[in-house]
């Protein structure tokens, strides 16, 4: 079968940084598909190509990499694209269409209606399938994502629908369900019996201002607190699923999702320099930190805490499980340090559990040490991106590293709270952790763990 990837948003961040490096992995390693990128930043393929891709791009991912000028404000454009789709189809009988929407929410709608007048003039062929790919966030609240979602259903079944987040496609996520589920020691250590706290924190050097017209629309929240964080609570909480598949799995995320009240607890604020050079002001909010608790009989009375966010000092990812410390009271030991999982996303994959062991030349002194797994070194350090992970997904048809929409209508639910605009927002410097993080901390008795 002939399948070919029509990439709207073709000339975007997203599509230049890791999508065309995903495909050309796929098609290096074998995978035969062509992109028609799509896009109104240049009029021909030659600037496209020049401006979009690396010029140690294989010739065989070139060879299939098409670009056709699209102004999706123009009704007359969807003719030229049915035309190209057409001449890429050629001879072939059997093919897929996957329509990859790489584009601000907002343009969803208008996206969706072209494609569907282009489905019908294509309904001639005889044997054409299609599949539909739609970036997060889903929508810009609990509202739109399902006014979307009916708009898409309209066009396309569920099956064919298939929500991006690419967190879902990261070796550390799938590890966290391997960790808890193949491991009978730490299936019995999970849960609120034995776990004190967990933090998420995720903090990234990087601003925005390259992709402002994207973020300033959306901000922290939508951007990675509605879908990745919220992804990764699931994993980190939910029941074990009676198999690791995607209905079983799926049946679980919704459990916990369900069982997390709208977050009351929260902080948010933009850096300085946010929009500097645009000419307006920029109020959009870029960093925060905030509490929630999943109710469940396992986790209730556990409180997560998480803080997110841009321009900070150093990039850190990890999640911190904090273990109870009934040790120290049981010996009368006030120098027993408690145990804890640390898992380390960036700046490599690191699982590392801490427990205390002997102090040499001592007299029954523990000290905290640490048991280290590190993917490079066990695994190589060829562990495939995130994104060739979801593409991959895509063309086999294989919907198990994709949110449902139940999924995503429960954590815009969550979310909702945070995305009211009156809320102050605090201005922090550049490369500073905002103050309020440090706050909520001290508020709730907490230390950071980095
Ligand atoms: C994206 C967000 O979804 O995830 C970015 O839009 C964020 O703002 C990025 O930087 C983080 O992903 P990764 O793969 O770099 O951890």
């Amino acid at each position: 079968m002939k399948q070919i990837v029509i990439q709207f948003g073709g000339t975007g961040d997203l599509a230049q940084k890791k999508l065309y490096p995903a495909y050309e992995h796929l098609i290096e390693k074998g995978f035969d598909f062509t992109v028609l990128a799509l896009g109104r930043r240049f009029k021909e393929r030659k600037e496209f190509i020049k401006a979009m891709v690396p010029e140690k791009t294989s010739k065989k991912f070139l060879d299939r990499l098409q670009y056709l000028y699209y102004d999706m404000a123009d009704p007359k454009a969807t003719e030229p694209l049915k035309n190209e789709i057409e001449s890429i189809i050629g001879e072939n009988e059997e093919v897929e269409l996957i329509y990859y929407m790489a584009l601000q929410p907002s343009l969803y709608e208008e996206a969706i209606h072209q494609i569907q007048i282009i489905d019908s003039q294509l309904s001639g062929h005889c044997c054409l399938t299609k599949k539909i790919v739609v970036e997060k966030p889903f929508g810009f609240d609990l509202e739109s994502a399902q006014r979307y979602n009916e708009i898409l259903l309209k066009a396309f079944d569920d099956k064919e629908i298939y929500r991006v987040d690419h967190y879902l496609g990261k070796e550390f996520m799938q590890n966290l369900l391997i960790l808890r589920f193949h491991n009978d020691i730490i299936r019995s250590i999970w849960d609120n019996r034995s776990i004190e706290s967990i933090q998420i924190i995720f903090d990234e050097t990087h601003g925005v201002d390259q992709r402002l017209g994207f973020y300033e629309q959306i901000g922290v929240v939508r951007d990675t607190i509605q879908n990745h964080i919220m992804q990764i609570v699931t994993y980190l909480t939910m029941n074990e699923p009676a198999a690791l598949s995607p209905e079983d799995i799926a049946v679980e995320k919704v459990k916990v999702l369900r069982s997390i009240a709208p977050i009351t607890e929260f902080h948010t604020g933009r850096y300085e320099s946010l929009g500097a050079n645009s000419g307006h002001i920029v109020d959009t909010p870029t960093y925060a930190a905030l509490k929630l608790s999943v109710n469940s009989y396992y986790f209730a009375g556990v409180p997560i805490y998480i803080r997110t966010g841009k321009m900070q000092k150093e990039a850190k990812s990890l999640i911190y499980v904090k273990f109870r410390n009934t040790t120290r009271k049981v010996m009368h030991d006030d120098t027993i340090s408690e145990n804890g999982v640390i898992i380390t996303i960036h700046p490599e994959l690191t699982i590392d559990i801490s427990m205390n062991l002997k102090e040499p030349d001592t007299s029954w002194k523990s000290k905290s040490v640490r048991f280290r797994f590190n993917q490079a070194e066990t695994f190589g350090a060829n562990t495939p991106e995130a994104y060739e992970q979801i593409v991959k997904k895509i063309l086999q048809g294989d919907k198990s590293l994709f949110p449902s929409m139940r999924e995503i209508s429960e954590s815009w639910r969550i979310v909702s709270p945070m995305l009211e605009t009156e809320r102050h927002m605090e201005v922090y410097p550049v490369r500073t952790l905002p103050r309020f993080a440090s706050e909520l901390a001290h508020s709730n008795g907490f230390e950071w763990f980095a």
